[in-house]
Protein backbone atom coordinates (compact mmCIF):
# COMPACT_ATOMS: atom_id res chain seq x y z
CA UNK A 1 0.00 0.00 0.00
CA UNK A 2 1.77 3.27 -0.97
CA UNK A 3 0.59 7.42 -0.61
CA UNK A 4 2.02 10.24 -1.22
CA UNK A 5 5.46 10.59 0.46
CA UNK A 6 5.54 12.60 4.13
CA UNK A 7 5.58 16.26 3.54
CA UNK A 8 8.34 16.71 5.96
CA UNK A 9 11.11 14.75 4.56
CA UNK A 10 9.53 12.92 1.60
CA UNK A 11 11.75 14.70 -1.37
CA UNK A 12 13.63 11.80 -2.01
CA UNK A 13 10.71 9.01 -1.76
CA UNK A 14 8.58 8.64 -4.94
CA UNK A 15 6.11 6.95 -2.22
CA UNK A 16 4.78 7.05 1.04
CA UNK A 17 5.15 4.54 3.67
CA UNK A 18 3.50 0.79 4.28
CA UNK A 19 0.81 1.52 6.43
CA UNK A 20 2.99 -1.11 9.11
CA UNK A 21 5.82 1.10 8.46
CA UNK A 22 4.19 4.30 9.72
CA UNK A 23 2.95 2.40 12.62
CA UNK A 24 5.90 1.23 13.98
CA UNK A 25 7.34 4.40 12.65
CA UNK A 26 5.15 6.74 14.83
CA UNK A 27 5.63 8.16 18.54
CA UNK A 28 2.88 10.95 18.32
CA UNK A 29 0.52 8.91 20.35
CA UNK A 30 2.83 9.24 23.09
CA UNK A 31 5.50 12.01 22.76
CA UNK A 32 2.82 14.32 22.39
CA UNK A 33 3.27 14.74 25.96
CA UNK A 34 6.63 16.85 25.09
CA UNK A 35 4.00 19.81 23.29
CA UNK A 36 4.55 22.51 25.93
CA UNK A 37 8.99 21.65 25.83
CA UNK A 38 9.09 21.36 21.56
CA UNK A 39 7.33 24.91 21.95
CA UNK A 40 9.92 25.69 24.14
CA UNK A 41 12.39 24.35 22.72
CA UNK A 42 11.14 26.27 19.11
CA UNK A 43 10.64 29.62 20.43
CA UNK A 44 14.08 29.75 22.35
CA UNK A 45 15.53 28.36 18.84
CA UNK A 46 13.63 30.85 16.62
CA UNK A 47 14.20 34.18 19.33
CA UNK A 48 18.35 33.27 18.95
CA UNK A 49 17.73 32.67 15.03
CA UNK A 50 17.12 36.39 14.81
CA UNK A 51 19.41 37.91 17.59
CA UNK A 52 22.27 36.20 15.16
CA UNK A 53 20.64 37.01 12.73
CA UNK A 54 20.29 34.07 10.70
CA UNK A 55 16.38 34.54 10.63
CA UNK A 56 14.72 38.54 9.85
CA UNK A 57 12.85 40.00 12.90
CA UNK A 58 9.70 39.53 11.10
CA UNK A 59 10.09 35.91 10.25
CA UNK A 60 10.75 35.06 14.23
CA UNK A 61 8.01 37.49 15.32
CA UNK A 62 5.80 35.41 12.73
CA UNK A 63 7.26 31.78 14.13
CA UNK A 64 6.56 33.29 17.94
CA UNK A 65 3.04 33.81 17.41
CA UNK A 66 2.52 31.17 15.48
CA UNK A 67 4.04 28.82 18.21
CA UNK A 68 1.76 30.86 20.97
CA UNK A 69 -1.17 29.74 18.59
CA UNK A 70 -0.46 26.30 18.23
CA UNK A 71 0.44 25.84 22.12
CA UNK A 72 -3.28 27.25 22.73
CA UNK A 73 -4.87 25.47 20.54
CA UNK A 74 -3.13 21.75 22.20
CA UNK A 75 -3.87 23.04 25.82
CA UNK A 76 -7.22 23.42 24.70
CA UNK A 77 -7.11 19.88 23.29
CA UNK A 78 -8.46 21.29 19.50
CA UNK A 79 -5.27 20.30 17.75
CA UNK A 80 -5.48 17.50 15.35
CA UNK A 81 -2.45 15.23 16.10
CA UNK A 82 -1.64 12.66 12.74
CA UNK A 83 -0.05 9.87 12.69
CA UNK A 84 1.37 10.44 9.52
CA UNK A 85 3.50 13.25 10.83
CA UNK A 86 5.52 10.64 12.71
CA UNK A 87 5.78 12.93 15.75
CA UNK A 88 5.12 15.82 18.27
CA UNK A 89 8.04 17.63 16.34
CA UNK A 90 6.64 17.51 12.68
CA UNK A 91 3.03 17.49 14.08
CA UNK A 92 3.53 21.15 15.43
CA UNK A 93 5.86 22.39 12.68
CA UNK A 94 3.25 20.96 10.14
CA UNK A 95 0.23 23.12 11.80
CA UNK A 96 2.81 26.32 12.16
CA UNK A 97 2.63 25.79 8.24
CA UNK A 98 -0.44 26.24 8.53
CA UNK A 99 -1.02 29.35 10.62
CA UNK A 100 2.10 31.32 9.45
CA UNK A 101 2.69 30.52 5.89
CA UNK A 102 6.26 29.96 4.47
CA UNK A 103 8.16 31.49 7.33
CA UNK A 104 7.77 28.11 9.16
CA UNK A 105 10.05 26.29 7.31
CA UNK A 106 12.65 28.72 8.49
CA UNK A 107 11.96 27.21 11.92
CA UNK A 108 14.29 24.00 11.08
CA UNK A 109 17.33 25.43 10.26
CA UNK A 110 20.58 25.04 12.15
CA UNK A 111 18.63 22.30 13.82
CA UNK A 112 17.93 18.73 13.99
CA UNK A 113 15.04 16.49 15.46
CA UNK A 114 17.91 14.65 16.75
CA UNK A 115 19.10 17.91 18.91
CA UNK A 116 15.18 19.00 19.00
CA UNK A 117 13.92 15.59 20.72
CA UNK A 118 16.77 15.56 23.16
CA UNK A 119 15.80 19.24 24.72
CA UNK A 120 12.40 18.40 24.87
CA UNK A 121 12.86 14.99 26.45
CA UNK A 122 15.86 16.92 28.93
CA UNK A 123 13.29 19.34 29.94
CA UNK A 124 10.46 17.06 30.53
CA UNK A 125 12.83 14.78 32.72
CA UNK A 126 13.82 17.40 34.52
CA UNK A 127 10.32 18.76 35.50
CA UNK A 128 9.99 15.48 36.90
CA UNK A 129 13.12 15.17 38.57
CA UNK A 130 11.24 18.42 40.46
CA UNK A 131 7.99 16.44 40.72
CA UNK A 132 9.46 13.67 42.66
CA UNK A 133 11.60 15.96 44.57
CA UNK A 134 8.11 17.83 46.07
CA UNK A 135 6.16 14.40 46.55
CA UNK A 136 8.85 12.90 48.32
CA UNK A 137 9.05 16.10 50.59
CA UNK A 138 5.81 15.99 51.06
CA UNK A 139 5.72 12.12 51.96
CA UNK A 140 8.47 12.85 54.42
CA UNK A 141 6.35 15.74 56.34
CA UNK A 142 4.07 12.94 56.52
CA UNK A 143 6.38 10.37 58.15
CA UNK A 144 7.71 13.02 60.74
CA UNK A 145 4.14 13.55 61.50
CA UNK A 146 3.69 10.29 62.87
CA UNK A 147 7.69 10.09 64.29
CA UNK A 148 6.77 13.27 66.88
CA UNK A 149 3.48 11.78 67.74
CA UNK A 150 4.89 8.40 68.15
CA UNK A 151 8.45 9.45 69.61
CA UNK A 152 7.99 6.95 72.74
CA UNK A 153 5.72 4.80 71.46
CA UNK A 154 7.57 1.13 72.10
CA UNK A 155 7.66 -1.88 69.40
CA UNK A 156 9.01 -4.63 68.64
CA UNK A 157 11.98 -4.09 66.48
CA UNK A 158 12.85 -6.95 63.62
CA UNK A 159 15.64 -8.85 62.75
CA UNK A 160 14.80 -11.74 60.17
CA UNK A 161 11.38 -10.47 61.14
CA UNK A 162 12.00 -12.28 64.27
CA UNK A 163 11.35 -10.13 67.43
CA UNK A 164 15.12 -8.83 68.34
CA UNK A 165 15.08 -5.22 69.99
CA UNK A 166 12.26 -2.84 71.56
CA UNK A 167 12.61 0.10 69.63
CA UNK A 168 9.89 3.00 69.22
CA UNK A 169 7.68 4.24 66.25
CA UNK A 170 9.00 7.09 65.89
CA UNK A 171 12.52 5.57 65.14
CA UNK A 172 11.16 3.52 62.70
CA UNK A 173 9.13 5.98 60.45
CA UNK A 174 12.08 8.37 60.61
CA UNK A 175 14.30 5.34 59.52
CA UNK A 176 12.08 5.69 56.12
CA UNK A 177 12.50 9.50 56.58
CA UNK A 178 16.06 9.13 55.73
CA UNK A 179 15.54 6.54 52.98
CA UNK A 180 13.39 9.25 51.04
CA UNK A 181 15.98 12.36 51.73
CA UNK A 182 18.61 10.19 49.78
CA UNK A 183 16.38 9.71 46.73
CA UNK A 184 15.71 13.32 46.74
CA UNK A 185 19.22 14.24 46.81
CA UNK A 186 19.62 11.28 44.16
CA UNK A 187 17.03 13.35 41.57
CA UNK A 188 18.60 16.63 42.69
CA UNK A 189 21.67 15.14 41.58
CA UNK A 190 20.57 13.66 38.34
CA UNK A 191 19.04 16.77 37.98
CA UNK A 192 22.33 19.09 38.10
CA UNK A 193 24.02 16.80 35.90
CA UNK A 194 21.33 16.72 33.11
CA UNK A 195 21.40 20.26 33.25
CA UNK A 196 23.09 21.22 30.06
CA UNK A 197 21.13 21.69 26.77
CA UNK A 198 22.02 19.88 23.56
CA UNK A 199 20.00 22.22 21.48
CA UNK A 200 22.19 22.90 18.39
CA UNK A 201 24.22 19.75 18.11
CA UNK A 202 21.81 19.94 15.36
CA UNK A 203 21.95 16.40 13.10
CA UNK A 204 25.25 15.26 14.86
CA UNK A 205 27.94 17.61 13.81
CA UNK A 206 26.54 21.07 14.71
CA UNK A 207 25.81 23.40 12.04
CA UNK A 208 27.78 25.97 9.71
CA UNK A 209 25.12 28.67 10.74
CA UNK A 210 26.48 31.10 13.48
CA UNK A 211 24.26 30.10 16.40
CA UNK A 212 24.56 31.32 20.23
CA UNK A 213 24.24 28.03 22.19
CA UNK A 214 24.35 29.78 25.24
CA UNK A 215 21.76 32.23 24.30
CA UNK A 216 19.45 28.99 23.66
CA UNK A 217 20.74 27.28 26.92
CA UNK A 218 19.96 30.16 28.97
CA UNK A 219 16.40 30.74 27.33
CA UNK A 220 16.02 27.44 28.37
CA UNK A 221 16.77 27.09 32.35
CA UNK A 222 20.00 25.16 31.06
CA UNK A 223 23.34 25.61 33.10
CA UNK A 224 25.37 25.67 29.70
CA UNK A 225 25.81 24.13 26.51
CA UNK A 226 26.39 20.23 25.98
CA UNK A 227 30.36 20.53 24.82
CA UNK A 228 29.92 17.74 22.77
CA UNK A 229 27.53 17.29 19.57
CA UNK A 230 27.83 14.00 19.06
CA UNK A 231 27.51 13.01 23.02
CA UNK A 232 24.46 15.41 23.36
CA UNK A 233 22.36 13.96 20.15
CA UNK A 234 23.03 10.20 21.32
CA UNK A 235 23.12 10.85 25.25
CA UNK A 236 19.88 9.00 27.55
CA UNK A 237 21.91 9.46 30.79
CA UNK A 238 19.92 12.01 31.78
CA UNK A 239 16.71 9.36 31.08
CA UNK A 240 18.65 6.71 32.78
CA UNK A 241 19.46 8.22 35.49
CA UNK A 242 16.00 9.03 36.96
CA UNK A 243 15.11 6.12 35.92
CA UNK A 244 17.54 4.63 38.62
CA UNK A 245 16.61 7.02 41.04
CA UNK A 246 13.18 6.22 40.65
CA UNK A 247 13.65 2.66 40.94
CA UNK A 248 15.51 2.74 43.99
CA UNK A 249 12.38 5.38 45.39
CA UNK A 250 10.01 2.68 44.31
CA UNK A 251 12.24 -0.20 46.34
CA UNK A 252 11.78 1.66 49.38
CA UNK A 253 7.94 2.43 48.99
CA UNK A 254 7.85 -1.11 48.17
CA UNK A 255 9.59 -1.88 51.96
CA UNK A 256 7.06 0.47 53.45
CA UNK A 257 4.00 -0.58 51.88
CA UNK A 258 5.16 -4.35 53.05
CA UNK A 259 5.39 -3.29 56.21
CA UNK A 260 1.89 -1.52 56.19
CA UNK A 261 0.46 -4.62 54.60
CA UNK A 262 1.67 -6.92 57.83
CA UNK A 263 1.64 -4.45 60.50
CA UNK A 264 -2.25 -4.34 59.33
CA UNK A 265 -3.32 -7.58 59.30
CA UNK A 266 -5.73 -9.48 62.21
CA UNK A 267 -2.21 -11.44 62.96
CA UNK A 268 0.08 -8.11 63.95
CA UNK A 269 -3.00 -5.27 64.37
CA UNK A 270 -0.17 -2.92 64.83
CA UNK A 271 -1.69 -0.45 62.65
CA UNK A 272 -5.34 0.83 61.16
CA UNK A 273 -5.52 2.19 57.82
CA UNK A 274 -8.41 4.50 57.89
CA UNK A 275 -11.20 3.41 55.53
CA UNK A 276 -10.10 6.15 52.67
CA UNK A 277 -6.65 4.06 52.01
CA UNK A 278 -9.08 0.32 52.30
CA UNK A 279 -10.94 -1.73 50.44
CA UNK A 280 -13.55 -4.44 51.12
CA UNK A 281 -13.74 -7.83 49.85
CA UNK A 282 -16.68 -8.77 47.54
CA UNK A 283 -17.13 -12.01 49.48
CA UNK A 284 -15.66 -11.89 52.65
CA UNK A 285 -17.76 -8.65 54.69
CA UNK A 286 -15.03 -8.80 57.60
CA UNK A 287 -12.08 -8.27 55.27
CA UNK A 288 -10.10 -4.56 55.02
CA UNK A 289 -7.66 -4.90 52.28
CA UNK A 290 -4.28 -3.06 52.03
CA UNK A 291 -5.06 -2.74 48.48
CA UNK A 292 -2.89 0.49 48.07
CA UNK A 293 -0.36 -0.52 50.02
CA UNK A 294 -0.20 -3.84 47.89
CA UNK A 295 -0.17 -1.90 44.44
CA UNK A 296 2.41 0.77 45.78
CA UNK A 297 4.37 -2.64 46.93
CA UNK A 298 3.99 -4.21 42.79
CA UNK A 299 5.24 -0.68 41.03
CA UNK A 300 8.31 -1.54 41.37
CA UNK A 301 8.12 -4.15 38.87
CA UNK A 302 7.18 -1.72 36.15
CA UNK A 303 9.63 1.30 37.71
CA UNK A 304 12.76 -0.96 37.51
CA UNK A 305 11.54 -2.89 34.53
CA UNK A 306 11.48 0.49 32.36
CA UNK A 307 15.67 1.17 33.69
CA UNK A 308 16.08 -2.23 32.31
CA UNK A 309 14.21 -1.95 29.61
CA UNK A 310 15.88 1.53 28.60
CA UNK A 311 19.24 0.09 29.04
CA UNK A 312 18.47 -2.79 27.01
CA UNK A 313 17.68 -0.42 24.52
CA UNK A 314 20.96 2.09 24.63
CA UNK A 315 23.16 -1.02 25.04
CA UNK A 316 25.56 -1.44 22.04
CA UNK A 317 23.76 1.58 20.10
CA UNK A 318 26.74 3.01 17.81
CA UNK A 319 26.95 6.98 17.65
CA UNK A 320 25.31 8.57 17.36
CA UNK A 321 21.34 8.93 17.07
CA UNK A 322 19.69 5.64 15.95
CA UNK A 323 15.86 5.42 16.32
CA UNK A 324 15.58 2.29 18.46
CA UNK A 325 16.28 5.99 20.82
CA UNK A 326 12.45 6.54 19.92
CA UNK A 327 11.54 3.68 22.52
CA UNK A 328 12.68 5.74 25.68
CA UNK A 329 9.57 7.58 25.89
CA UNK A 330 7.39 5.75 26.81
CA UNK A 331 9.11 3.74 29.90
CA UNK A 332 10.50 6.96 31.11
CA UNK A 333 6.25 8.33 30.68
CA UNK A 334 5.24 5.44 32.47
CA UNK A 335 7.69 5.28 35.49
CA UNK A 336 7.04 8.47 35.87
CA UNK A 337 3.21 8.64 36.08
CA UNK A 338 3.75 5.16 38.21
CA UNK A 339 6.37 6.77 40.54
CA UNK A 340 3.86 9.75 41.39
CA UNK A 341 1.16 8.11 41.94
CA UNK A 342 2.68 5.69 44.53
CA UNK A 343 4.31 8.80 46.56
CA UNK A 344 0.28 10.62 46.37
CA UNK A 345 -0.92 7.59 47.71
CA UNK A 346 1.85 6.77 49.70
CA UNK A 347 1.35 10.30 51.61
CA UNK A 348 -1.98 9.71 51.89
CA UNK A 349 -2.06 6.54 53.52
CA UNK A 350 0.75 7.25 56.17
CA UNK A 351 -0.86 10.71 56.75
CA UNK A 352 -4.13 8.90 57.67
CA UNK A 353 -2.99 5.37 59.44
CA UNK A 354 -3.01 4.91 63.30
CA UNK A 355 -1.00 2.86 65.02
CA UNK A 356 -2.17 0.53 67.85
CA UNK A 357 0.05 1.57 70.79
CA UNK A 358 -1.02 -1.24 73.26
CA UNK A 359 -0.39 -3.97 70.69
CA UNK A 360 2.93 -3.18 69.65
CA UNK A 361 3.90 -2.64 73.27
CA UNK A 362 2.46 -5.93 73.97
CA UNK A 363 4.49 -7.44 71.27
CA UNK A 364 7.28 -5.95 71.63
CA UNK A 365 8.04 -7.11 75.01
CA UNK A 366 7.49 -10.93 73.88
CA UNK A 367 10.31 -12.65 72.35
CA UNK A 368 12.69 -12.12 75.04
CA UNK A 369 13.64 -8.87 73.56
CA UNK A 370 14.92 -7.20 76.27
CA UNK A 371 17.90 -9.87 76.61
CA UNK A 372 20.48 -7.71 75.36
CA UNK A 373 19.79 -5.80 77.98
CA UNK A 374 20.15 -8.06 80.36
CA UNK A 375 23.35 -9.07 79.28
CA UNK A 376 24.25 -5.50 78.94
CA UNK A 377 23.60 -5.38 82.83
CA UNK A 378 26.06 -7.82 83.17
CA UNK A 379 28.66 -6.66 81.53
CA UNK A 380 28.13 -3.29 83.27
CA UNK A 381 26.65 -4.36 87.03
CA UNK A 382 28.49 -7.50 87.18
CA UNK A 383 31.85 -6.37 85.01
CA UNK A 384 31.26 -9.91 82.97
CA UNK A 385 33.05 -10.60 79.61
CA UNK A 386 30.60 -9.68 77.18
CA UNK A 387 30.75 -13.02 75.98
CA UNK A 388 30.25 -14.78 79.40
CA UNK A 389 27.09 -12.54 80.08
CA UNK A 390 25.66 -13.33 76.72
CA UNK A 391 26.03 -17.16 77.97
CA UNK A 392 24.52 -16.43 81.27
CA UNK A 393 21.68 -14.53 79.50
CA UNK A 394 20.90 -17.13 76.96
CA UNK A 395 20.73 -20.00 80.32
CA UNK A 396 18.30 -17.74 81.49
CA UNK A 397 16.18 -17.06 78.21
CA UNK A 398 16.00 -20.93 78.08
CA UNK A 399 15.00 -21.13 81.57
CA UNK A 400 12.03 -18.68 81.45
CA UNK A 401 10.99 -20.46 77.90
CA UNK A 402 11.08 -23.68 79.15
CA UNK A 403 8.48 -22.39 81.95
CA UNK A 404 6.86 -20.70 79.05
CA UNK A 405 7.07 -17.06 80.78
CA UNK A 406 9.34 -13.66 79.73
CA UNK A 407 12.72 -12.64 81.36
CA UNK A 408 11.49 -10.43 83.77
CA UNK A 409 8.76 -12.48 85.34
CA UNK A 410 11.72 -14.94 86.52
CA UNK A 411 12.32 -14.90 90.29
CA UNK A 412 15.77 -12.99 90.98
CA UNK A 413 16.39 -16.96 92.97
CA UNK A 414 15.91 -18.26 89.91
CA UNK A 415 18.27 -15.47 88.63
CA UNK A 416 20.88 -16.52 91.17
CA UNK A 417 20.59 -19.45 90.50
CA UNK A 418 22.09 -18.85 86.95
CA UNK A 419 25.08 -16.04 88.29
CA UNK A 420 25.09 -15.27 91.85
CA UNK A 421 25.81 -11.93 91.50
CA UNK A 422 22.54 -10.97 89.73
CA UNK A 423 20.31 -7.98 92.08
CA UNK A 424 16.98 -7.03 92.34
CA UNK A 425 18.63 -4.08 90.48
CA UNK A 426 18.37 -6.01 87.15
CA UNK A 427 14.33 -5.63 87.05
CA UNK A 428 14.42 -1.59 86.23
CA UNK A 429 16.62 -2.77 83.40
CA UNK A 430 14.29 -5.19 81.34
CA UNK A 431 11.18 -3.37 80.66
CA UNK A 432 10.51 -2.37 76.96
CA UNK A 433 10.46 1.43 78.46
CA UNK A 434 13.61 0.76 80.05
CA UNK A 435 15.17 -0.86 77.19
CA UNK A 436 14.83 1.89 74.15
CA UNK A 437 15.02 4.97 77.13
CA UNK A 438 18.60 3.70 77.28
CA UNK A 439 19.38 3.54 73.45
CA UNK A 440 20.45 7.01 73.85
CA UNK A 441 24.36 6.50 71.38
CA UNK A 442 23.78 8.50 68.21
CA UNK A 443 21.04 7.48 66.21
CA UNK A 444 19.77 5.31 68.64
CA UNK A 445 15.99 4.14 69.35
CA UNK A 446 15.48 6.40 72.92
CA UNK A 447 12.60 8.89 72.51
CA UNK A 448 15.01 11.50 73.24
CA UNK A 449 17.05 10.71 70.27
CA UNK A 450 13.89 10.40 68.00
CA UNK A 451 12.73 13.81 69.61
CA UNK A 452 15.98 15.26 68.22
CA UNK A 453 15.63 13.98 64.96
CA UNK A 454 12.23 14.54 64.44
CA UNK A 455 13.42 18.49 64.98
CA UNK A 456 15.76 18.67 62.28
CA UNK A 457 13.76 17.32 60.07
CA UNK A 458 10.98 19.37 60.93
CA UNK A 459 13.51 22.22 60.10
CA UNK A 460 14.78 21.00 57.45
CA UNK A 461 11.32 20.59 55.81
CA UNK A 462 9.45 23.36 56.56
N1 LIG B 1 10.49 10.78 17.13
C1 LIG B 1 11.91 10.72 17.18
C2 LIG B 1 12.38 10.18 18.53
O1 LIG B 1 11.62 10.20 19.42
C3 LIG B 1 12.48 12.08 16.96
C4 LIG B 1 13.86 12.08 16.43
C5 LIG B 1 13.84 11.60 15.03
N2 LIG B 1 15.12 11.71 14.43
C6 LIG B 1 15.46 11.02 13.33
N3 LIG B 1 16.64 11.16 12.86
N4 LIG B 1 14.57 10.25 12.70
O2 LIG B 1 13.48 9.72 18.68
Amino acid sequence: MTKTSNAMWGGRFAAGPDAIMEAINASISFDKRLARQDIAGSRAHAAMLAATGILTNNDAEAIREGLLTVLSEIEAGTFAFSTALEDIHMNIEARLKEVIGEPAGRLHTARSRNDQVAVDFRLWVRDQCDAADQALAALMRALVTQAEAGADWVMPGFTHLQVAQPVTWGHHMLAYVEMLARDRSRFADARDRMNESPLGAAALAGTSFPIDRQMTAEALGFDRPMANSLDAVSDRDFALEFLAASSICAMHLSRLSEELVIWSTAQFRFLRLSDRWSTGSSIMPQKRNPDAAELIRAKIGRIFGANVALMTVMKGLPLTYSKDMQEDKEQVFDAADNLMLALAAMTGMVGDMTANREVMKAAAGAGFSTATDLADWCVRTLGLPFREAHHVTGVLVAMAEKQGIDLPDLTLAQMQSVHPGITADVFAFLGVENSVASRKSYGGTAPVMVRAQVARWMEELK
